[in-house]
This record gives structure tokens, sequence and C-alpha cells, in this order.
């Protein structure tokens, strides 16, 4: 449709359907032709004018269902514009792929937008039009519980996911098939909340906030996102949701952002509990002069806005132009020609967890999964050698965390059937020696009896689901009691012991380190998880993983990430001296840093070099670097490239990610990779919050992960 005709139609809307269009409800009403209010909207006092003129349903999915939801509500739409259907296809809509914590790990952004692409022809057949992802919140403190849900520390790797994603989700253009809309959240900086404890207080001052924290979300804008959904946290005292500088000033106009932006569940009310609304008139009046354009499931909207139009405390203009920008997402879905757009019960049974699928999503979590130690024990080559399986997770099928959307976890492989799979099964041997979080003498004995019977111990460790994700903040991020006493009683058995890890933060592993001769990090690896660690343990594939966030050294050191400023007095300059920055009870440094993650074989990286000493304005640098694998193994190496600008007008921290390259290189094989630097990589947001670069001296630094030391040096100078 023209979008002069969708001028036409807002015109002929009474206030009432327009406001419905920005509101956004659960499908129960619309299961049958009565409209009949069940569940949660009951209780939560939907009024019954909404149901319906609502425009949007989220969190309902499947092709017949969907089309029945859609069919209920035309018949009695006056005007005939059909709902939109929404939901949290995070990392996968049935075929689950690991968690995007583990996705950020590959640092390989084409199976990012593979992971996209997949979920989104899942998607489109089982009649879900827009997802709420990717979520791009940047991280520094694994207490948090939604670490799991993003790509992690760093800014750069965050902005090159986002891209992925949105291109995965959304294609070139929504007439090819099975696209879906993106959503990009939260909407700000969601990921700094303090104390790691979720929904809690983010400060930080609006220039650190636009340096690190607003780049990935841009990043997406850039890319196309359709939508954008607030978070649920203040910035600098304002919550997102009623934030006119955030959402209008920086967001729309300076943005250029011209999509819709959607409150996230129940925030627009939960402006009463801040403390900036006395009440839901208020809220409501809030949220829609910020610009805020769909309320998620609280009715405020719909109570008060007609009300608050006629008192002039918000115009009608601005009504209009939220409503313009829905019309506008569902004309470019096409659903006014088609309101079922993709919805195809035939194409559902044929797509949705296909082989195909499942495949990808098995590579995807090989190459999430980061090897952190191995004293020689991986990969498990040795021939007919008795493999103890022992842990909580050796069958659990809890592989696919948080955030699964239509996954069910018994469809996910598992360790132990994996295994069997691919060698004898009489050389897999299995206990589950604890739960998750309880011991059991007798559970223990039979670990013990076991193990004792294999060469090498693998023990399956981690988190329950419901220990990460929403609502999901720890003050301890180590593993359960329970869990460790199994490592360290099996331990005593004097054999080699393999700690694989699903988990969905970075953990303190200090414990885990003493008592294991090698650690694989799984994160919740997805439907295929099984098969990926023991492909891994096997070696039938090399581990080349790298973290895209700094796992600490306990909990004391949050916040700990690479891209960290000086101070005045580095412990480097004087690590014996007492008055420099340090702690008197443990290293500065995590236990295994951002960019870190080890390989079955070695990569050997030679002298860098620069094309030339100084750049101007309009040139660029060239760093180039061999890298040579010197194992015995074919593997995966992320050459990482790091910045320092060692002089700014304020400070700069120790090394910035600009670049990386993933190259696979065979044993013996030597490969040149070559970086650009051009002067907007080395550019910064300033006091005055303008982006720029200033001329001095950089250095620049290329190897395996962040803790690499050698540097080159080169000068920018204007002109
Ligand atoms: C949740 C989450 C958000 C999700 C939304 C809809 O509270 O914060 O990420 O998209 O509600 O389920």
């Amino acid at each position: 449709m023209k979008n002069s005709k969708l001028v036409e139609l807002l015109n002929k809307m009474t206030v009432e359907e327009k406001v419905g269009q920005l509101s956004q409800i659960s499908g129960e009403p619309y299961t049958s032709e009565n409209f009949v209010v069940t569940g949660p909207l009951a209780e939560m006092g939907i009024p019954d004018k909404l149901i319906p003129v609502a425009g949007s349903v989220l969190g309902a999915a499947g092709a017949e269902a969907n089309r029945n939801l859609q069919d209920n509500y035309l018949k009695k739409s006056r005007l005939k514009i059909p709902l939109i259907f929404m939901g949290d296809i995070i990392h996968g809509f049935k075929t689950i792929f690991p968690i995007p914590l583990g996705i950020g790990a590959t640092w390989n952004t084409y199976l990012g937008q593979t992971t996209a692409r997949v979920s989104a022809i899942e998607s489109a057949v089982s009649g879900v039009h827009v997802t709420f992802s990717p979520m791009v919140d940047l991280v520094r403190d694994p207490r948090w519980g939604r670490v799991l849900e993003t790509t992690g520390e760093d800014k750069y790797l965050n902005e090159r996911f986002a891209e992925a994603f949105v291109n995965g989700y959304q294609g070139k253009n929504y007439s090819d098939p099975y696209t879906i809309a993106s959503c990009v959240k939260h909407f700000a900086a969601y990921g700094a909340p303090e104390g790691g404890r979720d929904y809690n207080t983010v400060n930080m001052s609006e220039r650190q906030l636009r340096e690190d924290y607003l780049s990935s979300y841009k990043a997406a804008v850039d890319a196309g996102t359709e939508l954008v959904m607030t978070a649920f946290n203040t910035i600098d005292g304002i919550p997102s949701t009623g934030n006119k500088w955030l959402l209008d000033d920086v967001l729309r106009k300076e943005w250029g952002f011209d999509g819709v932006v959607i409150s996230d569940w129940g925030a627009v009310k939960e402006l009463i509990p801040h403390g900036v609304a006395a009440d839901e008139k208020e809220a409501a009046m809030k949220a829609m002069n910020a610009t805020l354009d769909i309320e998620m499931m609280t009715f405020t909207y719909i109570k008060h806005l007609e009300e608050l139009i006629n008192e002039g405390k918000v115009s009608e203009d601005l009504l209009d132009e939220a409503v313009l920008r829905i019309l506008k997402l569902k004309n470019k879905l096409g659903l006014f020609e088609n309101p079922h757009r993709e919805a195809d019960v035939e194409k559902e049974k044929e797509l949705v967890f296909c082989q195909s699928h499942r495949k990808k999503a098995q590579q995807v979590a090989e190459e999430s999964m980061v090897l952190l130690k191995n004293n020689d024990v991986l990969p498990l080559k040795e021939k007919d050698q008795k493999i103890a399986l022992i842990g909580p997770f050796t069958r659990d099928e809890n592989m696919l965390g948080a955030w699964s959307w239509r996954g069910e976890p018994d469809t996910a492989s598992n360790i132990i059937d994996s295994m069997k799979e691919m060698i004898s099964p009489e050389s897999v041997l299995y206990a589950e020696g604890s739960t998750l979080d309880h011991t059991d003498e007798n559970m223990l004995d039979e670990a013990k009896a076991t193990a004792k019977k294999a060469d090498v111990i693998v023990l399956a460790l981690g988190e329950s689901a419901e220990m990460s994700g929403e609502a999901a903040s720890v003050t301890d991020i180590r593993l359960p009691e329970a869990q460790m006493k199994l490592l360290k009683q099996l331990k005593a058995l004097n054999k080699p012991v393999v700690t694989v890890l699903f988990n969905g933060r970075p953990l303190d592993l200090t414990e885990v380190d003493k008592y294991s001769d090698a650690i694989l990090e799984a994160w919740y690896p997805g439907t295929e998880g099984g098969e990926a660690v023991a492909n891994i343990l096997l070696g039938n594939t090399n581990p080349s993983g790298k973290l895209p966030m700094s796992f600490p050294q306990n909990v004391g050191q949050i916040p700990v990430y690479y891209n960290h400023f000086s101070t005045g007095r580095p412990v480097e300059s004087a690590p014996d001296q007492k008055y420099v920055s340090k702690y008197l009870d443990s290293s500065n440094y995590p236990k295994y840093a951002f960019g870190y993650g080890m390989s079955y074989t070695t990569f050997d990286y030679g002298k860098m070099k620069l094309s030339k000493e100084t750049m101007t304005d309009n040139d660029t640098i060239e760093a180039s670097i061999t890298i040579t694998n010197n194992g015995l193994y074919k593997g995966k190496e992320v050459v990482q490239l790091y910045v320092r600008d060692l002089v700014g007008e304020v400070v700069r921290p120790k090394k910035e990610l600009k670049n990386f390259k993933k190259i696979e290189l065979k044993p013996g094989q030597t490969e040149t990779v070559t970086f650009t630097l051009s002067k907007d990589m080395l550019s910064y947001v300033h006091p005055d919050q303008k982006v720029k670069t200033d001329p001095g001296e950089f250095e620049v630094f290329i190897g395996g992960n962040s803790l690499v030391k050698k540097a080159e040096k080169f000068i920018y100078k204007k002109g």
C-alpha cells in the first residue's frame, strides 16, 4: 500500500483506534471469535475497549494458531488493520543455537548472521513477524544474569554482531522469503546496572554512555533494524522509557531512526515505582512525549491518552506520527495485502527443526566453545581408553539456556549418547555424581567407583538455566558447592580430569582450575550441544572459541574488563610498591582474559610490520603479521587488532579492539594477515560529545588475545 494510502487510513481512525495501535498485549483474547479475556490480561485489568483495537501481540507463534488469531481479530476490526506478531527469538526458534554470549565467542559474524537467518526462516513460517532481538547491551559484570544474551564486553565486537543479526533476520528486503523484522534492545545501557543487579540503577556520564554503550544500538539502527526496545533502567536518573533526550533527541533526531520504539514488558507503568510519574496518566504522558510508540503489556495509553490530548498535555500530532510509524511497519511487511504473511502449516512442518538447521546449530556450537586449559589431556585420542562421563550435565538436556523460545530440552543431543555413537559404547562409563546443587553420598560413591574403572574423567558441570537470564543476578559466581565437592573427590583419584562447563555467565573458576587438567567452556550450546562437546573432546573438531567477556579471579574483582584505563598509579609500573592501583589479596587481571582461547594446535605470530610510521588525515597504515600453525592439528585462529591512544584529551583505554579476522591453517601453514588502520578508527567521544581523533602517538597490537604485549608505534598528524 502506498504511504499516501496509509495517511488516508490514519485519517479514518478514531482516537481510540489510533491508541489501540500503540498497545501490545498477549494473544489469548483472539483464540476465539468472542474475544474472551483470560490469564494474565484478566488479572492485570485490561480495559475491554482495548481488545478489539490492540495493534500487536507478543509471544504467539504457530502457523495455524497465528492464522486463527489474525482471522478472529480481523473479523471484528472496523478498518481491517492486521495484528503484527512479535516474540523473543533470541538464539533460535525451535532449532536452538548457543546463547548469544557463545555466538559472540565464535568471533564469526557470518555464523552470527546464519543463526539469525535460520531463526527468521523458522519464525516466518510459524507466523511471527518481529523478533525482540538482537540484544546488544554491553556488559562488564557477570553478576548480572542477562550477560548470556549479549555478545560481551567489547563495543566493536558487539557492533559487528549487531549488524550480522539484523541482516540475518531482515535480509535484503521483505519480499525475500522467510524474513522477519528485528528489534534491537535494550535501549539503553541496560547491561550496566549497579551491583550487577537486574533492573537496577545505571549511572554514567553522557560521554561514557556515547563512547562505550550506545554504539552497538547505533550499529543495529545503521543496519536497518525496524524497532528499538527501551530498557527498564534509568540513565542519570531518568528511566529510558520516559527519556525524551534518549529516544527523541539521540535515537530519532541525531541518528535518524524512523522506526518503531516499543517499551519493555510493563516499563511504561514502571515509571510510577521509579518515581518519575505520580500515576498511570502521568506515566502515559511522559512516555508519549518521549516518543515511545508501543506500550507493552500495560494499558496507560488506552486509559489516558485521549484525555491527555483533550487536555493539551499530549499533541495529537505525536499520536498520529506514532501510529503512522506502526502502519508503515505493517505495510513494509506486506500485512495489509497478506495478513498471514508467511505463516504456512506445510512449510512449518518442512523447515522448523529440519536437519540442515540442526547441522548449522552444531557448527555454531562447536565454534562457540572455548578451551581455557589443557595440560595435554585433550583431545581424548588414546585408543580403547575408558572415559568416565560424570556430572549433572552429562545426560541433562539442559543445553538450551534461557530464552530458548520453542526449543524443547529433550530434543537436545547430550554428551553420553553422542560419545557412544562416536566411539565404542563400552568405552564410555557414566554416573551422575551429583545433582546441580545437591550432594548425595550414594551418587558420589557410585561416581567414584565408576571413575576408578576409567582412564580419564570428563566432568560436565554448570549452572541451572534458572541461574542466568532475566531476574537472575547473583553475588557468588562460583559453581554450586555440591559440584565442587564432586570435582575435588574425583580429582583425588589421581586421574586426568576434564571439566566441561555449561553456564550463562563468566564464573570464578579459580578452584575449578586447581582440580582440572583441562577446562572447556561450552556455555549453553543449544540443540546440538552434546554432539558438539563430543566432537571437541574426541578431537574431531579443534576448538577455536575466544572469550567475548573476561572471567574474573573472583566476584570481588568485578568489574574487570580488558579495555580499562591506566590510572595515575598503574601497578605494572611498580608491582612491588604499595602505593599503586592494586589489591592486597588478588591480581588486577582476570583469570581468563577477553579474546583468550586455546587450540589443540599452536599458532606462532611473527613480527608485525607497519607500512609507514606516520598517518595523516586521508591516508592509512597497513599493519601486517604472519601466523604459522606449528602444531599437529588444522585449526582456526582469531587474529585480533588492538590500538592504544597514548595521550588523549581524556584518558584512553590501554587497548581497544579495532578489528579481527578468523583464519584456518593446516599444520605447517603460514598466512600473512593485514589490517588497515585509518584516522576514524582512532577517534573517540571528546568532552564536548563530539567524535574526533587527536594527533599524537599510537600503539598497535596484533595477537591471539587481549593480553598481547608486543606493539609497534605510529604517529597520526593532522593535515
Ligand atoms: C522481558 C525482557 C525483554 C523481552 C520482553 C518481552 O521482560 O526484558 O528482553 O523482549 O520482556 O518478552
